[in-house]
């Protein structure tokens, strides 16, 4: 008896516990689509679906608008895809909040700024990154190397400045990848050889090199001409001094005949 009620009282608290921490995890989620909203500057009003004054049933911000859940009725985030909403700011710090996020799609809008260096903190999990036609400026942060089950990298059309992470190569996952229209410059990382990524994903950048496009010989391209020069300049002074030779040599002789005529 008292057996089963130590056991119905464990029971009860495992409960408690394991309802607290879901409730604990959704209300991280909930936190993280809040001050999302608040980050970002939304001109067109297109998130007006994102209220939060009414929290009475779980899994009311699976129905925002853009805002995939893992379950309809459990506030938990699986991917965030906000494409062509036109919206404007900074990257979102807010989405380092919804802790089981896995997809983020904000291609197609009007952000701005340096992404976070810490990037891998913010979305860990994330497989799937579009951040396409945008402004985002400043250097690929190295730690995106880190985002380990990152299958598409949409970086295309922003103002990435600075070299590729060469690390960017370790991402074992990596399917889709593009960073075409940014200024982009230096060795693009030796991905691995089963990795297709084709030249488009790279196009119009500011000097960007290696596979596949053309090899980085920028600086001995320049070292060989310099040779050339040096050699050619060798060459003619060599040659000059040699018909020079030859010309005193013949002036000296005819001298020398005249000499002995006129003696
Ligand atoms: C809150 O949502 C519940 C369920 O969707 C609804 O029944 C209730 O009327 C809503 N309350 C307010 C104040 O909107
Ligand atoms: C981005 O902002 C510019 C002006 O700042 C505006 O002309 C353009 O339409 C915006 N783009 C989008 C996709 O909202
Ligand atoms: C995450 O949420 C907590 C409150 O729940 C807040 O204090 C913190 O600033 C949030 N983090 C970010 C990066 O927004
Ligand atoms: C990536 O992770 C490795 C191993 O945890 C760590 O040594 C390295 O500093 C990280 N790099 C970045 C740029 O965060
Ligand atoms: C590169 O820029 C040109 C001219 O703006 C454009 O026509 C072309 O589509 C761009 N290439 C890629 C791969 O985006």
């Amino acid at each position: 008896m008292v057996c089963r009620v130590f056991a119905t009282f464990i029971w009860n608290c495992s409960c408690l516990l394991l309802l607290t921490t879901v409730i604990d995890a959704n209300q991280g989620d909930v936190e993280c689509l809040r001050t999302f909203k608040s980050q970002v500057e939304d001109p067109n009003g297109f998130l007006w679906s994102w209220d939060f004054t009414n929290q009475t049933s779980q899994g009311f911000i699976c129905k925002f608008t853009g805002v995939t859940c893992w379950h309809d009725h459990e506030n938990r985030v699986l991917s965030i895809n906000l494409y062509n909403y036109g919206l404007r700011g900074v990257f979102p710090l807010a989405v380092k909040n919804c802790s089981d996020l896995v997809g983020l799609d904000l291609a197609k809008n009007n952000f701005s700024g340096p992404l976070p260096p810490n990037l891998v903190s913010m979305i860990p999990l994330v497989t799937s990154l579009d951040l396409s036609y945008n402004s985002f400026s400043g250097e690929i942060p190295a730690s995106v190397s880190n985002v380990t089950f990152m299958n598409s990298l949409m970086l295309q059309h922003n103002q990435f400045t600075g070299q590729i992470p060469p690390d960017l190569a370790k991402l074992a996952r990596l399917k889709t990848f593009s960073v075409a229209n940014n200024l982009l410059e230096g060795p693009i990382p030796t991905f691995k050889r089963s990795l297709k990524i084709g030249v488009e994903s790279f196009a119009n950048n500011s000097d960007l090199c290696g596979k596949p496009l053309d090899d980085c010989k920028v600086t001995s391209f320049t070292h060989a001409r310099v040779k050339i020069i040096i050699i050619s300049a060798l060459c003619g002074f060599t040659v000059a001094v040699f018909v020079i030779g030859i010309v005193l040599g013949f002036t000296v002789s005819i001298e020398r005949l005249l000499f002995r005529k006129g003696r």
